[in-house]
């Protein structure tokens, strides 16, 4: 028997705290108008003192584990995609584990950066079509404003905030019509953050935090998308117009502009979040996702089209039937 997994419930948080680029300008050299035309950015969310990337996974996790009517403990697997984790170990997957109180399941993280969710969903996936889970978490959280330096303003405007979720079932109605992931580590220098507590001689000097060369990822970025639309519609063998919705990792609204006018599709049909949430990593494309399932522009049905891109590089889709 084939399984697809379907998805049974969505899920997401964002942290009280606005952050506007007026805000922003007053602590670096930068304005609302520079963020808002190059960026699409106005403002960001900020989690609070006590929040992390568990305590924010959990309340979009017990979101979709309502949206789904599932009971916690038919759960096999959680997998969080995160690269903020509250600790090196246990991984953030175990303390959201913890934090449901779940026993009988497997938990781990993954970290492939902007990215995370797609692979994450792309695991999920492999692991119900394989018949060894049928009801999988996948979350994607990030406190980004931890790891961004404040005082740079190439990166700080970007950032923000959140948690996003999707919990899958094993089903034999049409869900996840198929997943890419692809990774090239040549990039390296182009977007990193430093780990300071495993830095070498060499590099112990570096902060913990973001580094960008803004423009050269950005370039990358267009033209990787454009290639894993046509990958992903030609593994369908569908046709652009097929597709109802994109769901695009939110970066940069000129970057998403450029993936629309790839698929030929109208902004309309693009769930947009970036405007007041920024760039939250791992977690914006189920945010987004998150944000169309429940205000019904997403419908059963719908065939949606995920992407991501981030550092490695790494960047992926997810073909849904939702
Ligand atoms: N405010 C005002 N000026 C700024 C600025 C800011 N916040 N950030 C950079 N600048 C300046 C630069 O110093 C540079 O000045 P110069 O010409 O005097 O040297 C100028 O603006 C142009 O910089 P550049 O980096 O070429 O701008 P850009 O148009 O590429 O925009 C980003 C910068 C970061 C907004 C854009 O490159 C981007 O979004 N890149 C993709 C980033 C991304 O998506 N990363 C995550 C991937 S998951």
């Amino acid at each position: 028997m084939t399984f697809y997994s379907r998805v049974i419930g969505t899920g997401g948080y964002l942290p009280e705290e606005v952050r506007t680029n007026e805000q922003i300008s007053q602590t670096v050299d930068t304005s609302d108008s520079w963020i808002y035309e190059r960026t699409g950015i106005k403002s960001r969310r900020i989690a609070g003192p006590n929040e992390t990337a568990s305590s924010m996974a959990e309340i979009a996790a017990r979101q979709a584990i309502e949206a789904g009517a599932c009971d916690p403990e038919e759960i096999d697997l959680i997998i969080v995609a995160t690269g903020t984790p509250d600790r090196i170990y246990p991984s953030t997957g175990c303390l959201l584990q913890q934090r449901l109180r779940i026993k009988n399941c497997v938990a781990f993280d993954i970290q492939a950066a902007c990215s995370g969710s797609i692979f994450a969903l792309s695991i999920a996936d492999q692991y119900i079509k394989s018949g060894i889970a049928k009801k999988v978490l996948v979350i994607g959280s990030e406190i980004c404003s931890r790891v961004v330096d404040w005082t740079d303003r190439g990166t700080c405007i970007l950032f923000g905030d959140g948690a996003g979720a999707v919990l899958l079932s094993a089903s034999d109605e049409m869900g996840i019509l198929s997943t890419h992931i692809h990774s090239d580590g040549e990039y390296e220098s182009l977007l990193y953050c430093p780990n300071p507590q495993a830095a070498t001689e060499a590099n112990k000097q570096e902060a913990g935090y973001i580094n960008m060369r803004g423009n050269e990822v950005f370039k990358v970025a267009v033209n990787t998308l454009g290639r894993i639309v046509d990958e992903t519609l030609a593994a369908n063998n569908m046709d652009k117009s097929e597709v109802d919705w994109l769901v695009p990792h939110q970066a940069n609204t000129r970057i998403i502009e450029a993936t629309a006018k790839k698929l030929k599709m109208s902004m309309d049909q693009v769930v947009m979040t970036l405007e007041n949430q920024g760039n939250t990593s791992s977690a914006s494309v189920l945010l987004a996702f998150n944000e169309a399932v429940r205000d019904k522009r997403i419908q059963r049905g719908h065939v949606v089209l995920l992407e991501a891109f981030g550092a490695g590089f790494t960047w992926g889709s997810a073909l849904i039937k939702y």
